[in-house]
């Protein structure tokens, strides 16, 4: 099983690292725009191979797709990430151009691929490679919900003091500050609701602190985080690659499900060998479709500034 990985900056080098160790993939190949950076990466990672114990080839790249040629999985993280005070949205001009370029040179080389996005405004970015690439809506995944669910799990569990691990928990919707989504009514700690646990007010402290949870990091970090995002990624290729049909929240392109069309935004779905095998569409109450409702709107306004790239 072979993974490429466009940026092997903070998040794409995070996220090979976490697929080698795990051994998710046979072959990882990182690709960079800058001189020598994603070779060196790549020898980097090859180096832990003795000390922690996995076999997984890492090939680093700068700009040569010809070494991505045939891979199941390819995952875009290439473009700039947030710096304080920015929001994702004003990424958008400037990781446009480099997504779509990216995504062209991905499928001129492995053809049957699955691609996963990263690159923010993350649903606006996989809504251009669905449009550009033209492959069929299964095969275009965007990744925000594995890290934001994971984020609203993390903040569950400090609020109840019990394992991140016997917390289960979504967060749909799109993946920025005022769109995400935490799903807290159906939140569980071991299948209890976690409103037994919780008052209200300590629900809504933990869906704001998830909604804004990338740039609580962004403050702290200088520049937005990579450890959850690069597992959050390694956790998707894993599900895709290892045909886990799993259910994870994700940007999908939707045709009518959630009311919504024309739009990639965050929804739960059975990750597997065909990446989105199904989209799941859980009832929500009045409130969460009101939320989501909104959550399209912001997202589908970002479409509208992809402009020319769209053509
Ligand atoms: P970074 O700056 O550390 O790495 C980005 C890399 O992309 C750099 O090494 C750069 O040289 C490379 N690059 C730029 N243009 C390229 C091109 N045309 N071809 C190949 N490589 C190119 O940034 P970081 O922190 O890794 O973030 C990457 C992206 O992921 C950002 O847009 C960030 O906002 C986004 N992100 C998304 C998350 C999500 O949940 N969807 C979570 C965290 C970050
Ligand atoms: C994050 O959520 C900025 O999307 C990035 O950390």
């Amino acid at each position: 099983m072979k993974v490429t990985i466009v940026g092997a900056g903070n998040v794409g080098a995070t996220c090979a690292d976490a697929i080698a160790y795990r051994r998710i993939a046979s072959e990882i190949v990182l690709v960079d725009i800058r001189e020598g950076f994603a070779e060196g990466k790549a020898l980097d990672i090859t180096q832990t191979q003795t000390t922690l114990g996995f076999n997984t080839k890492v090939v680093g790249s700068t700009n040569d797709y010809t070494k991505t040629a045939g891979s199941d999985v390819v995952v875009i993280t290439s473009g700039i990430p947030r710096k304080p005070g920015m929001t994702r949205e004003e990424l958008i001009g400037i990781n446009a151009g480099i997504v779509k370029s990216v995504a062209e040179n991905l499928l001129q080389h492995s053809p049957n691929a699955i691609f996963v996005i990263v690159s923010n405004p993350m649903d606006t970015m996989t809504y251009l490679a669905f449009k550009s690439l033209g492959l069929p809506k299964n095969r275009i995944i965007g990744m925000g919900g594995t890290l934001d669910s994971s984020r609203f799990k993390t903040y569950l569990s400090l609020a109840l003091d019990k394992p991140a691990n016997d917390i289960s928990g979504m967060v749909i919707g799109g993946h920025g500050d005022t769109t995400m989504i935490p799903l807290t009514r159906l939140a569980s700690y071991n299948g209890v609701p976690v409103s037994q646990f919780l008052s209200e007010d300590a629900l809504a402290k933990v869906a704001a602190d998830t909604m804004v949870g990338g740039a609580t990091l962004t403050g702290l970090l200088g520049t937005s985080a990579w450890y959850a995002p690069g597992a959050s990624v390694s956790y998707l290729v894993d599900a895709i690659l290892n045909d886990q049909k799993k259910m994870i929240p994700c940007s999908v392109y939707l045709e009518g499900e959630y009311g919504q069309s024309d739009i990639c935004i965050g929804v739960p779905c059975i990750i597997g060998k065909n990446g989105v095998e199904q989209i799941v569409d859980i009832n929500l109450n009045d409130a969460e479709k009101a939320l989501f409702a909104k959550s399209a709107d912001a997202v589908r306004s970002m479409n509208n500034d992809l402009g020319s790239h769209l053509a």
